[in-house]
């Protein structure tokens, strides 16, 4: 104890002698104290989490246009979310994630007809990402296999 204060005391009195010599003494303040270890890698969905392959493409491609919620925005991107479009024909929805769409279609009631331009380049993917969304914003709508999709054509990318 009595020797830090003295070192102190030893300090001040150098910090003075510079000041009053007209230096640029150090005015950096230097923590010895070692910085915690902060994890900065991105934050991954959980692999054990159902459906994250389907959840993680939904937040890179889908959500622009479908939104968070899956609800769309009325009038132009059609829901997701309760969508009895989407939920009359899994198959269907898989091909249109590959391919895209362009057709005047009903949504629950509301008639959509912008282009949905091709999402995804493998049916792996199309059957994931329409996987998470069957089952989502509250959709208890199954799932779809690859199986199901054997007929599906991947149409060359525009
Ligand atoms: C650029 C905006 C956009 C993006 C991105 C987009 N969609 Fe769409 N989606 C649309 C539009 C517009 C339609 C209506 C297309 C039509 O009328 O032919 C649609 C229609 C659909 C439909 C059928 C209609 C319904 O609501 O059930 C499904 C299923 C669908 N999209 C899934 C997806 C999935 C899955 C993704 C991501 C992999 C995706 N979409 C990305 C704009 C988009």
């Amino acid at each position: 104890m009595k020797k830090n204060y003295l070192t102190a005391f030893a300090m001040i009195g150098i910090a003075a002698i510079m000041q009053s010599c007209g230096g640029s003494g150090e005015t950096k303040t230097e923590t010895t104290s070692e910085a915690p270890a902060v994890k900065t890698e991105e934050v991954v969905v959980a692999a054990e989490e159902p459906f994250a392959a389907g959840k993680k493409i939904y937040m890179e491609k889908c959500i622009v246009c479908h939104q968070a919620t899956g609800e769309g925005i009325a009038g132009a991107f059609p829901p997701l979310k309760n969508s009895d479009y989407l939920l009359a024909d899994k198959v269907r929805a898989v091909a249109q994630t590959l391919n895209g769409s362009h057709e005047v279609m009903i949504v629950n009631g509301v008639s959509y007809n912008a282009p949905m331009p091709p999402q995804v380049d493998t049916k792996e993917d199309a059957v994931a990402v329409i996987n998470y969304v069957l089952n989502s914003f509250g959709n208890n709508g199954g799932t779809v296999s690859l199986e199901d999709v054997k007929d599906v054509v991947v149409k060359p990318r525009p």
